[in-house]
């Protein structure tokens, strides 16, 4: 016998992302914040010169990647509960891409759902964390392991909370939109080339691209079945990074960036971009002062360590390889001896 539960609906979870000025919003209903120290002492006074609701908390959780666990979690899951929160109140993640993907989990498991809204404060998390819905927590068998997919209500980016972001973190937000330019926009890149981030009208213009950018791939794949994981150009490579230098010694899109020229490295061996393309990549990094070498002592030990990336299906290690500038190709076929030529290549070039 079988009883079937017809479910085929169709979910509308479209949002806007507003690149301005934030707006006064008022919440009719019970809203945190939450947030970190950091973030706190430098931007809450202004955000709740902007920010009303029928009820407002602030919610405060440690500042730092090692704090984005279940701790943090409960934290955020127990004031909730304390403060009788009912699935109509709301959660605002305010600060970087750690305070948004726990704030975004917090929300997707909280009474089994509530809404949230970002304002993103750190540049790589206005250009990609924010958006997409993806949402989640580390444990202690690896990074973003627990997580959703649960979307966000509405993303405001405020270009001018960057003015107190210290330069490299501004630097991990530049690799993160190199990373879309150089997988999904050609004409993108070539802006980038000669763009000027310190110029307020041409940072704006460019979050909007690496925004629509990436709004243009979640459209089209949201729970990444496919041409997302494209956004992972140059994260199969710098997870193994940030594995063997224990997240100490590089932020996120400083890895990734190591992990960027690896990957144009392979392509260039598998004839899929130009040596000039590859040095055009490496030369835009570099002007941000990003990292585009990496000593590597043991490459065997580094080709086993990419099988810890949990973006690895079984046996097959995926490689997310640009073709030229502004295309790509996903793909779980790349040989061993040439990954490893490539490895020793960058391990010789110290
Ligand atoms: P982060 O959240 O740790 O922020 C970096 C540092 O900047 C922190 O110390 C923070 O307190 C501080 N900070 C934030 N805003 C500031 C401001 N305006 N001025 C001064 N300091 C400020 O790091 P991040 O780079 O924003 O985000 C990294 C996280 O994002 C990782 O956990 C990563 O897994 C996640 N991520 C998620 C997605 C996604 O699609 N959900 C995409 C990329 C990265
Ligand atoms: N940062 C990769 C993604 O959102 O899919």
């Amino acid at each position: 016998m079988k009883v079937n539960i017809p479910l085929k609906k169709v979910v509308d979870n479209s949002y806007d992302i507003t690149i301005d000025t934030l707006p006064a919003i008022h919440f009719d209903t019970k809203v945190a914040i939450v947030t970190n120290p950091t973030v706190a002492a430098l931007h809450l006074e202004s955000l709740l010169a902007k920010i009303s609701a029928k009820e407002l908390h602030i919610i405060t959780v440690p500042d730092g990647e090692e704090y984005k666990n279940q701790t943090s979690i409960d934290l955020i899951l127990n004031s909730m509960f304390e403060n009788r929160f009912n699935r109509k109140s709301m959660l605002i993640a305010f600060g970087g891409g750690v305070i948004g993907d726990m704030t975004g989990f917090a929300s997707s498991i909280y009474q089994r759902g509530i809404d949230f809204v970002q304002i993103p404060t750190t540049l790589l998390s206005q250009v990609d964390a924010s958006v997409g819905g993806k949402t989640g927590m580390n444990n202690k068998y690896g990074k973003n392991l627990i997580g959703a997919f649960h979307q966000p209500k509405a993303v405001y980016i405020d270009p001018s909370f960057l003015e107190t972001l210290p330069s490299r973190e501004f630097g991990a937000g530049v690799a993160e939109i190199v990373k879309m330019a150089v997988t999904f926009n050609r004409d993108f890149f070539e802006f980038l080339e000669s763009a000027d981030l310190t110029n307020k009208d041409v940072l704006a213009e460019v979050i909007k691209r690496a925004v629509q950018t990436k709004a243009n791939v979640v459209a089209q794949d949201e729970k990444e079945h496919g041409i997302r994981a494209a956004l992972n150009y140059g994260h199969t490579f710098g997870h193994v990074i940030e594995n063997e230098t224990k997240y100490k010694r590089y932020l996120h899109g400083e890895a990734v960036a190591i992990g960027m020229v690896l990957a144009n490295m392979t392509s260039m061996k598998m004839g899929l971009m130009s040596e000039d393309e590859a040095s055009r990549v490496k030369t835009l990094l570099q002007k941000y002062n990003l990292p585009t070498s990496y000593a590597i002592k043991d490459i065997e030990k580094f080709y086993e360590t990419f099988y810890l990336d949990k973006k690895s299906a079984d046996s097959a290690i995926t490689f997310i390889l640009p073709v030229g500038i502004g295309n790509v190709k996903i793909t779980d076929e790349c040989e061993k001896d040439l990954l490893l030529s490539v490895l020793d290549e960058m391990g010789a070039a110290r």
